[in-house]
């Protein structure tokens, strides 16, 4: 315990160092505003998602813990405290608000509904899916996430009415990180499901589950969503342990990739199928695959040391999902500088890989980002 301590004091100085000197040393830190936005009316981000994106929606449930990260060290790095993010800090939604301007965007369930929307909500849950059934009872599904935007933008239109509703809604940037917990739950709990659907049927389910969701957003009058699609599941610290687990030497969880494989290319498919038949509809994709296999094969590029470990918790690559002491193990590991580390715990990225993403998701190039990038989403 005493050891931990100073792990985190070593954490904490590394925050105050990390605000004195520059945080990284790749070109185009400091992204560019964007540009002819009217002053009075700012451009609203309204997120969905899972736990890359979850804020702190799930410190509200009450009836489980098992998808919460509102304990220490999570948040420790940027927050000095946790804060409900499965990460030592920033989000990329943290991230995108910032380079748009805009103050962090608050959780809905911290919210509440009234005029959530023309500030930016977040509706993320950690753990949630695509598919109702994933991690079911202890999450908010996408469906649910839906629901309380529509419940909210109702909200909007009693308050503004409906032209400047209409307004807010059609001009609002949405950000979506959905799918993850629809394969990795099958892929850790229940190999099974994978007996009874054959992968491509399970992978055009959870895909079908999404375009439907981004069909209603546009029904209810939002236009332009950014996207991130599935990273190398397989080579999260989490499935490499089991790999480990299933007799390997820790590669990439062969099963993980290939289903990462399928997703992706389908989603893409559905995406510019959708924008062919909703009308002003624009969508921003981010590879997260190529970006994160690339920096496993090339850390330095990037600025990272530690591409397969986790930062934080316990087992072969720290793949243990017991980061702060929960899920049953309390002996867990920390390193001393998260911003080396691609993942902070078993399943999720580090502040710094965060940042990574976020920077190349608001500017290009555009070999990992398009047919827009989040920066012109947010003009008019
Ligand atoms: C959505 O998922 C459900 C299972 O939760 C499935 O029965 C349904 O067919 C899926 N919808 C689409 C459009 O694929
Ligand atoms: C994308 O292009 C940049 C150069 O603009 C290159 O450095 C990078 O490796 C490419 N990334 C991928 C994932 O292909
Ligand atoms: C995580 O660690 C606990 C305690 O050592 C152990 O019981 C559990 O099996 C481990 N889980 C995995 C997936 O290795």
């Amino acid at each position: 315990m005493a050891n931990l301590h100073i792990q985190l004091h070593l954490v904490a100085l590394f925050f105050l160092s990390s605000l004195i000197l520059p945080s990284n040393c790749l070109p185009a830190l400091h992204p560019k505003p964007p540009v002819a936005l009217h002053p009075k009316s700012p451009v609203a981000l309204i997120v969905f998602g899972d736990s890359l994106f979850d804020p702190g929606n799930n410190n509200y449930i009450k009836t489980t813990t098992t998808f919460q990260a509102n304990f220490p060290p999570y948040g420790e790095t940027y927050f000095k405290s946790p804060t409900g993010r499965f990460t030592n800090g920033r989000t990329i939604p943290d991230f995108i608000a910032e380079f748009a301007k805009l103050s962090l965007i608050s959780p809905y369930l911290q919210t509440g509904h009234h005029e959530v929307l023309t500030k930016g909500v977040n509706f993320a849950s950690g753990g949630a899916g695509a598919l109702v059934e994933t991690n079911k009872g202890s999450v908010i599904s996408l469906h649910m996430q839906f629901n309380n935007f529509r419940e909210a933008n109702k909200q909007l239109r009693l308050k503004l009415g409906k032209r400047a509703a209409r307004r807010v809604v059609k001009n609002a940037v949405y950000l979506i990180s959905i799918g993850s917990n629809d394969y990795l739950n099958p892929l850790i709990n229940n190999p099974s499901m994978f007996k009874s659907h054959a992968p491509q049927d399970f992978v055009a389910m959870v895909v079908g589950n999404i375009t439907s969701v981004l069909k209603k957003i546009h029904r209810e009058g939002g236009r332009k969503i950014g996207i991130l699609t599935l990273g190398p599941l397989g080579c999260f610290p989490r499935l490499r342990l089991a790999n480990v687990a299933a007799g390997g030497n820790g590669e990439c969880l062969e099963q993980a990739t290939a289903l990462v494989k399928l997703h992706n290319p389908l989603l893409s498919q559905k995406l510019q199928l959708l924008q062919k038949q909703l009308k002003g509809f624009k969508y921003s994709y981010f590879d997260f695959f190529t970006v994160y296999t690339e920096t496993i094969q090339n850390p330095p590029k990037y600025g990272f040391k530690e591409v397969k470990s986790a930062c934080c918790g316990s087992g072969p690559f720290r793949g243990n999902f017991s980061c702060g002491g929960k899920r049953g193990v309390k002996e867990y590991e920390l390193c001393h500088y998260p911003k080396d580390y691609l993942f902070f715990d078993a399943e999720h990225p580090s502040e710094a890989a965060n940042f990574l993403s976020a920077r190349l998701m608001w500017g290009g190039p555009s070999n990992v980002t398009g047919p827009y990038d989040i920066r012109s989403l947010f003009m008019r």
